[in-house]
């Protein structure tokens, strides 16, 4: 039996798709360890329908009998779903269908990040930390944060680390090595197929990923905007956004920012590193430490690969300026 105090977990669209793949797996112990209790703050939207679907996921994750699982909150509340958590994710927005841009979402979804930041800036715990995955996530990010006076800013990250996964299981394909043996691949910009996936830094086996491929042809012209546009893949193919590795992904995400050392792709606040302008939301390697995190910023960049970030943070500046309003 443990005696660690429960870490509150408040997660919006808890009855989605992500929800249902993401909420059993933190209830197992799996996102921040097999002896800590958790609390489940569960958001939704206020419609009979997604209540009525929120309580059935209750019923199910009760049936599972977690012995972690120490309590659940279900609510369409802001207040209550965020009050005391420690961690705060925001999965819950509208996902794209097919044919759809992720800046189609932009002004819809990102309404959403104004009144939970608020809320979580308001009620969630000291240490409140927030990982928005609801996209366009880099954007949605900023947003949220834009509302914090209590939280710095370093409290706000949006996830792009299944692109991180996706990028190192194509290159581990390609080599026809483990996935294991891929390391050093950093996720930098944009979550959208802007985005720029490090090749050029990557390890395969301990050596240069590209010398190990030998092809930089396939690198930059198939590599890059595979990994770029495997979300509209995974659409296309499913007639769903990707559910299943999108929670699996958050699930690294928060488990490498809770343990110290482990080096890992997030979208922080750029603060003008790697080129990206003062203040989008970017992605770019972290280090965990023990009261936080640190950006690490000694990679050096060649000419393709800052080409490769100016395009991606356009396009993060774009969507600052298209959602400027909501940013006041
Ligand atoms: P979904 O439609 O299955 O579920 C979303 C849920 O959010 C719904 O139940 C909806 O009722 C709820 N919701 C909507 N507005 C809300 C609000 N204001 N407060 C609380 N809940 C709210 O969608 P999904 O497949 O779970 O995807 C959710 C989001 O995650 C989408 O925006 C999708 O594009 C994004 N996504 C991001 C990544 C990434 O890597 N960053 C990967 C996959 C999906
Ligand atoms: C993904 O990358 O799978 C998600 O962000 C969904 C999308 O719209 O691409």
């Amino acid at each position: 039996m443990t005696t660690k105090k429960p870490i509150r977990v408040a997660v919006t669209g808890a009855a989605g798709n992500i929800g249902y793949a993401l909420l059993f797996r933190i209830a197992s112990g799996e996102m921040l360890g097999k002896d800590q209790p958790v609390i489940l703050q569960l958001l939704e939207i206020p419609t009979e329908g997604a209540q009525k679907a929120l309580k059935g996921v209750a019923m199910e994750l009760e049936d599972c009998a977690f012995p972690l699982l120490q309590d659940m909150v279900l609510t369409d509340d802001a207040n209550v779903a965020f009050k005391d958590a420690n961690w705060n994710l925001l999965v819950g927005s509208k996902p794209r269908g097919p044919g759809m841009e992720r800046a189609d979402l932009l002004k819809d979804n990102g309404k959403i990040f104004i009144a939970q930041g608020k809320a979580i800036d308001a009620v969630a715990a000291d240490d409140a930390r927030v990982a928005v995955v609801g996209n366009p996530c880099n954007t949605n990010v900023m947003i949220a944060a834009a509302q914090a006076k209590r939280l710095t800013a370093d409290r706000f990250t949006a996830m792009v680390r299944l692109d991180e996964n996706r990028g190192r299981a194509q290159l581990a394909k390609k080599a026809g090595v483990s996935i294991n043996d891929v390391s050093d691949l950093f996720i930098y910009g944009n979550h959208s197929p802007t985005m720029f996936a490090d090749f050029t830094h990557a390890k395969i086996g301990g050596k240069p990923a590209a010398e190990v491929i030998g092809d930089e042809a396939w690198l930059k012209n198939d590599y890059l905007p595979t990994v770029g546009k495997r979300g509209a893949a995974i659409i296309d193919a499913r007639g769903l956004s990707s559910a299943a590795s999108a929670a699996n992904a958050l699930i690294d995400h928060v488990r490498s920012l809770t343990t110290v050392g482990a080096i890992h792709s997030v979208a922080v606040n750029s603060e003008g590193r790697y080129g990206f302008a003062e203040g989008v939301w970017a992605g770019m390697p972290v280090k965990t430490t023990a009261t936080g995190y640190e950006v690490i910023t000694s990679y050096e960049m060649d000419d393709f690969a800052k080409s490769k970030i100016a395009i991606t943070n356009d396009e993060l500046v774009g969507e600052r300026d298209t959602v400027k309003d909501l940013l006041a």
